[in-house]
């Protein structure tokens, strides 16, 4: 009973002084290693689910509100590839990593009209999206607008899916 009790009081002295930043008293090892190992399941299962979420529910900052989706049209995804290969190949590939990110997936990942907005508005989508604004940070170039129309942004969009 006494050494239980000894225990409870160690854990408990530890707590009080870990929360309070001190690094003074020498907590049993055992407690420590259960501390740390509580935190990491609690962020590793919530992070994953919210971003992914996140990421689909943002529309991005741009001319884009809300575009409805329907059967994949191939005529417009043929000349979207086409205007993807004059305008977008400068910079990306779709399996790697070029100057901007790879596309591969990128439906999957963010919503028809983040994709549209960051076509038609890259400059804006960098200084007003938290994502675009986080990719700029990672691959530390800026997008340029090539300025393109809705149409020609929504042709890109159904190429992509062709590509999912
Ligand atoms: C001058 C290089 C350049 C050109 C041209 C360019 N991009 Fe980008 N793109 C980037 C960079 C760099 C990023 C990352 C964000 C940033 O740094 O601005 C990006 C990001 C993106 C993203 C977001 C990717 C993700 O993982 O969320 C999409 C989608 C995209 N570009 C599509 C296009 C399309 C479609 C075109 C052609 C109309 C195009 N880009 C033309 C450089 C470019």
């Amino acid at each position: 009973m006494k050494i239980k009790h000894l225990t409870l009081v160690v854990a408990i002295s530890f707590a009080v002084v870990s929360c309070g930043g001190g690094e003074k008293s020498e907590p049993a090892t055992t407690n420590e290693t259960e501390t740390t190992v509580v935190e990491e399941e609690t962020v590793a299962e919530e992070a994953p689910e919210t971003s992914a979420n996140d990421n689909m529910d943002n529309k991005g900052v741009g001319p884009i509100s809300s575009i409805e989706l329907g059967e994949i049209d191939n005529a417009l995804a043929d000349s979207g590839k086409e205007l993807y290969k004059t305008n977008c190949t400068a910079c990306h590939k779709f399996g790697k990593r070029y100057i901007g990110p790879a596309l591969k997936g990128v439906t999957t990942r963010r919503s028809p009209e983040w994709i549209m907005n960051m076509i038609l508005n890259p400059d804006g989508m960098v200084v007003e999206d938290p994502i675009a604004m986080a990719l700029l940070a990672e691959y530390n170039a800026p997008m340029s607008n090539q300025q393109l129309s809705e149409e020609d942004a929504r042709a890109i969009l159904e190429f992509f899916r062709t590509k999912e």
